[in-house]
């Protein structure tokens, strides 16, 4: 895949027609996911499940900001085992995903939800792992103004969530600093070779779709490495954080990888440790 001009074409896509998603589509989704998806950890156990028309009443009250679900013919729901990186996990498989159904002409939106166990409910599905990431999926419409005057009907909290959601994206400037926090002084310049590959990845992280566009993260490069930090976040719950923090790694390295190779991330307690403003976390780290 084209990761640079899927990236480019991918928006978030809240009104969807009625037409189901043909069965051989499906298909196709469904043997990427098996054979050929991007995982951040290969080993942590994961489960796909799609579902159709008729999950829509299910969902609602479950899935979607302020329980506000998008309408749409389809949804995918993601599975996993619990593991302290499973939200980043989770997010870099299904922006992957999403990034396949860019390149197969379909639209999508990420669903945020609270509770785990409610949405099993909700959708009747038995099993050990947990919800990780939910999606809507199908053919978009054309105009989204319907959608977005309902937005500004709900709640306080969203009509600032509103303001945000219109906002545009943060660019290379505000997300990529060099040595220490803030500083944007010759970003790009001291990397030499690597200069064109990287502007490329860190432009298509800037692109990352987050949790109301909120973009609480952003990378320091330092002594030869690069670290992926998250950025304190009022607005954001921890689990769209991690799933947010995942889909940038996904931007990432999906188009780093072109050039360089599997970049091997990584995380925890064994990410770099630079120093950092109060309340901001490494979370990621691999060697430039
Ligand atoms: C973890 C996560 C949860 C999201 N939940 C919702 C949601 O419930 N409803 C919705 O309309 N958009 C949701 N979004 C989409 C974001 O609002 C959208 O990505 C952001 O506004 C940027 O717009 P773009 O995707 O068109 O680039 C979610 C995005 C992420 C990453």
């Amino acid at each position: 895949m084209n990761y640079t001009a899927l990236i480019e074409n991918r928006r978030s896509v809240r009104e969807f027609a009625d037409t189901e998603v043909r069965f051989d589509q499906l298909d196709i989704l469904r043997r990427y996911y098996q054979h050929q998806v991007r995982r951040l950890i290969p080993e942590l156990k994961t489960q796909l499940y799609f579902f159709g028309t008729d999950t829509r009443a299910a969902l609602e009250g479950a899935a979607g900001y302020n329980q506000f679900l998008v309408g749409s013919p389809q949804y995918l729901v993601l599975m996993s085992e619990a593991h302290p990186q499973a939200g980043l996990n989770a997010g870099y498989i299904m922006e992957d995903l999403i990034l396949k159904l860019t390149d197969m002409d379909l639209n999508s939106c990420w669903m945020t939800f609270t509770d785990s166990e409610m949405v099993k409910e909700a959708l009747g599905i038995v099993s050990d792992l947990h919800v990780a990431a939910i999606a809507a999926f199908g053919y978009g419409k054309k105009s989204t103004r319907r959608l977005r005057l309902n937005f500004r009907s709900m709640s306080d909290v969203d009509i600032v969530a509103k303001h945000r959601y219109m906002e545009p994206k943060k660019g290379i400037s505000q997300l990529v600093f060099r040595e220490t926090w803030g500083n944007t002084h010759k970003v790009l310049d001291s990397i030499g070779f690597y200069e064109d590959m990287l502007w490329e990845a860190f432009y298509a992280a800037s692109l990352s779709p987050s949790y109301l566009n909120r973009q609480a993260y952003g990378f320091l490069l330092h002594d030869g490495r690069i670290t992926l930090v998250s950025t304190p976040d009022d607005y954001t719950p921890e689990t769209d954080g991690s799933l947010s923090l995942g889909i940038v790694l996904l931007h990432f390295s999906a188009v780093a990888e072109k050039w360089g190779g599997k970049i091997k991330w990584q995380f925890g307690e064994r990410a770099a440790k630079p120093e950092l403003p109060e309340g901001y976390q490494a979370v990621a780290s691999c060697i430039l």
